[in-house]
């Protein structure tokens, strides 16, 4: 219940709009984002910088939730944002993002998205590995251009969660290995060439992390790496991008530090050590996804029909499902559901909340507690604002939601619902 806000008619509230009324009004499924929410997470990130005094940068990892709606909030809100290819660096730079607080990463970045990149004139472009990296530089002494760069190290940390999500280990796909001196062969390279201007190093341990060990360890490999780095090569890093994964509250058991905490740690560690190896101190970025926009949607499904399974199990069925949330089915995911217009009342049962789709696995809660429930209620599932939508799909046809802001007692909406006619869009069929 702490997940949700609740209005004088003791019903779920998102950005003051009641959850009924938006359901209503658009339809369900409906996935509801209190902006609101999201602006004060950004506020926080920047404030435990600006309180301290440090050189940094916000950069919205936009895989999370890409959309017009969100990057023109980023842009508004004077934030960065990284993309992972160039369907996103387009939406982004329609969406608004100047592009030189656009960074780019990714393991097999094509060469038509090196080639936007470049001639989008975006801020930076994160190398990942040697093969990227002349094709790169093939492209820029091309084109006579320069571009920013940065470094991408697997820093040999491992992150305590899900292994799908994690991604700092020394065998992970991303990024130069600095154990057999692949990332300083990289560096050596990349200080060659005049076309490009390397502005610092970075690493990213995974998602969804609570402990802030992960974290420590590798802003103290990072910091030693620099001061290496500094000894061999006399470069100075500009930057130290430590990359996401701050964890969020998903169910009421869920207890993660707050993100400006992780921050204000990482912030620490790495002026401590960077006093300590007599280095210039480097702007630190940071790339929330999830803690930025996660726990600020809702998603509002309808309940349809029901299965009781004498002394086994009670399923009760939603108009959504792995479509619009892969999570549970991908991860084991854990979310809460309650009822969007008596989310207080006494539960009676335990029910597995399944989806629409054609797959057993298709459930979004299991052993959900709940009060009796009736077709037509509305059930609310909180903390689906990340790595929701994004990773929607539409299987088995069924339309991809509708997506609305909420602030202030006033909704907009923002991704229309997906008609069968869009689903049918790029099919040319056999008969022409
Ligand atoms: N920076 C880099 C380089 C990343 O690869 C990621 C996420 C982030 C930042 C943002 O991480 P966040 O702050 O959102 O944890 N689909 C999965 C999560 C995949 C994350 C991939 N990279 C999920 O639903 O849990």
């Amino acid at each position: 219940l702490d997940l949700v806000d609740t209005n004088a008619a003791g019903h779920i509230a998102i950005g003051g709009v009641d959850a009924l009324k938006l359901t209503q009004q658009y339809g369900t499924p409906l996935i509801a984002y209190d902006t609101g929410a999201i602006r004060r997470q950004i506020r926080s990130f920047q404030r435990v910088f600006e309180d301290l005094n440090i050189a940094h940068r916000v950069v919205y990892a936009s895989k999370a939730f890409s959309s017009l709606a969100m990057y023109q909030l980023a842009a508004e809100s004077n934030i960065g944002c990284d993309v992972v290819s160039g369907g996103e660096l387009y939406a982004a730079l329609k969406g608004g993002m100047r592009p030189e607080m656009i960074e780019f990463h990714g393991n097999n970045k094509l060469p038509h998205e090196l080639e936007y990149a470049v001639d989008a004139q975006i801020g930076c472009i994160v190398v990942d590995n040697f093969q990227e990296l002349h094709t790169l530089q093939a492209i820029l002494a091309d084109r006579q251009q320069t571009m920013r760069v940065m470094l991408r190290v697997a820093p040999g940390i491992l992150a305590e969660t899900h292994e799908y999500i994690s991604t700092g280990q020394e065998k992970s796909k991303f990024g130069f290995d600095i154990r057999s001196g692949q990332a300083a062969r990289a560096l050596q390279e990349m200080l060659a060439d005049d076309h490009l201007d390397v502005i610092g190093v970075h690493c990213h341990i995974g998602s969804q992390i609570f402990d802030v060990q992960g974290f420590i360890g590798a802003a103290k490999k990072m910091a030693l790496l620099l001061r290496d780095w500094n000894q061999e090569f006399g470069f100075d890093a500009q930057v130290l991008n430590l990359g996401g994964g701050f964890g969020i509250k998903y169910t009421g058991e869920d207890d993660p530090l707050p993100a400006e905490e992780f921050v204000k740690t990482i912030i620490e560690v790495v002026e401590y050590k960077v006093n300590k190896y007599h280095l210039q101190m480097p702007a630190i970025w940071v790339e929330p996804g999830r803690a930025l926009v996660g726990d600020a949607a809702t998603t509002l499904y309808t309940i349809g029909s029901s299965k009781h399974v004498a002394g086994v199990c009670d399923y009760i069925s939603v108009d959504g499902g792995m479509g619009d949330n892969i999570r549970p089915a991908l991860y084991h995911a854990k979310y809460e559901a309650l009822l969007a217009d008596r989310p207080h009342a006494e539960n009676t049962q335990v029910a597995t909340v399944v989806g629409k789709y054609c797959e057993s696995g298709d459930i979004l809660v299991e052993d959900c507690p709940l009060p009796p429930t009736h077709p037509g209620d509305v059930l609310a599932v909180p903390a689906t604002g990340a790595y929701g939508y994004t990773m929607a799909s539409n299987y088995n046809r069924n339309p991809r939601p509708a997506v609305v802001f909420c602030e202030n007692g006033e909704s907009r909406l923002v991704i229309r619902r997906e008609t069968y006619a869009d689903m049918l869009r790029c099919e040319v069929g056999i008969a022409q």
